[in-house]
């Protein structure tokens, strides 16, 4: 069957719109450039890993699956215009059931996901754009390539953060512990820093602690 991008992204665009973005907030831009919070290269951290996928891991309840629950972008939006970026979150594949960005990858502390194809009027870059306390961890993706956001880390099971439990662990910065995944709308998203204070983004009620693994693809 043929779905089209633009009518995936009108089907999940109902809770996203009510949670504005700010596509290279402030906040993002404040931060250093420093990956790892100064600790790539040491004692488990590092900036850049291959292709790759990501699951959840609950860190409180029992799993659901001992492999992880698969996570995937989820079209929610998109700002219009002859420069149009689209924006996704970052959703578990049981509660969207799309896929269309197989593969994700660390790339000096940017979180690229790689979109399946390259056919006109489809995102071509993809760049994990936001996490920000309270909302969405998310991506912006556009055909013109998109500035760098490098403000992630894996973390490796050895270092003194932990890691994850059958790889390294997404973090923001140095943080592993405070992504969750919360309902919003039908989707099970990663939400940064859960709060109940959150513009109806996402219900607050759901949410639990899970920690983002990164997870070799086979
Ligand atoms: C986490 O635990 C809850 C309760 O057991 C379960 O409903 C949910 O699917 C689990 N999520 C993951 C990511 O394993
Ligand atoms: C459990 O993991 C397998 C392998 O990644 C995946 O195919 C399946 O959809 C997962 N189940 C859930 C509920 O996410
Ligand atoms: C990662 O995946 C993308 C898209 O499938 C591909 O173009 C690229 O060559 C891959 N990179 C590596 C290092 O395998």
């Amino acid at each position: 069957m043929f779905i089209s991008f633009a009518s995936i992204v009108l089907g999940f665009s109902l809770g996203a719109l009510a949670a504005p973005s700010s596509l290279g907030g402030d906040s993002l831009a404040q931060r250093t450039s420093t990956t790892c919070g100064g600790l790539n290269g040491i004692a488990g951290f590092f900036d850049t890993t291959p292709n790759v996928t990501l699951s959840a891991w609950n860190r409180t309840l029992p799993n659901a699956n001992d492999t992880g629950v698969p996570l995937v972008l989820v079209p929610i939006g998109e700002t219009g215009g002859p420069n149009a970026v689209h924006l996704e979150n970052l959703a578990t594949f049981a509660s969207v059931g799309i896929n269309f960005w197989p593969t994700v990858a660390l790339e000096q502390g940017t979180l690229i996901a790689n979109f399946m194809s390259t056919s006109d009027g489809v995102p071509t870059f993809t760049v994990a754009t936001q996490a920000a306390a309270g909302t969405a961890l998310q991506f912006s993706s556009s055909a013109r390539p998109l500035p760098n956001n490098p403000i992630f880390c894996a973390v490796a099971s050895t270092s003194a953060e932990g890691g994850g439990p059958r790889g390294p662990a997404l973090a923001v910065g140095t943080d592993t512990d405070h992504f969750s995944l919360c309902q919003s709308g039908v989707a099970n998203t990663i939400i940064y820093q859960a709060s109940a204070t959150n513009n109806g983004a996402y219900d607050f009620s759901t949410c639990y602690p899970v920690t983002v693994v990164i997870d070799d693809l086979v």
